[in-house]
């Protein structure tokens, strides 16, 4: 296991911001960069983020745990991430991810056995005004309905179709 030319750069760039010693302060960045390449946060994936930052592989542990964007197991292409947190809740939350839940056949946590979606449940998101919402990659899908909910699938699927 090892990072590709272009991310070993990025993690040399990275540490390059910080004084000797203090190459833990890379750890958030560096984490995303292998969650980018390898798709998830395996043990042996941050067992080699700790040698390349010179921690323990209980400091990787505790931070990759700690933080719901990172993935301690594989996930489909696209991963809905939906907010479950109070003005999330009084919104509807929990309907949508009974409804999302439902119509892919999977519960939270988990992923369809075509790999293509995982739902997975996560606190505050910052977009409370925005409430019912979730994360879907880079962005912010909002005032979530079950119109909108089909609307997202479908295109999700036509999307993985097209790249097929
Ligand atoms: S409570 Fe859902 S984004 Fe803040």
């Amino acid at each position: 296991m090892e990072f590709s030319a272009d991310k070993l750069k990025k993690v040399d760039e990275i540490i390059a911001r910080y004084p000797e010693g203090k190459q833990k302060s890379a750890l958030l960045p560096v984490l995303h960069l292998a969650q980018e390449q390898f798709g998830w946060l395996s043990a042996e994936t941050m067992d080699y983020v700790a040698s390349l930052l010179k921690l323990e592989p209980i400091e990787v542990y505790e931070v990759a745990t700690f933080y719901s964007m990172y993935n301690l197991k594989p996930v489909g292409k696209y991963l809905f991430e939906v907010c479950q947190t109070g003005p999330c809740m009084l919104r509807g939350c929990d309907d949508i991810i009974a409804y999302i839940a439902e119509k892919l056949n999977i519960k939270p946590g988990e992923t369809t056995s075509d790999g293509l979606f995982t739902l997975k449940t996560v606190e505050c998101l910052g977009a409370c005004g925005y409430a019912p919402m979730m994360q879907l990659g880079k962005h912010y899908k909002e005032h979530l309905t079950k119109e909108k909910v089909d609307a997202i699938i479908e295109e999700c699927r036509k999307n993985a179709a097209a790249n097929n």
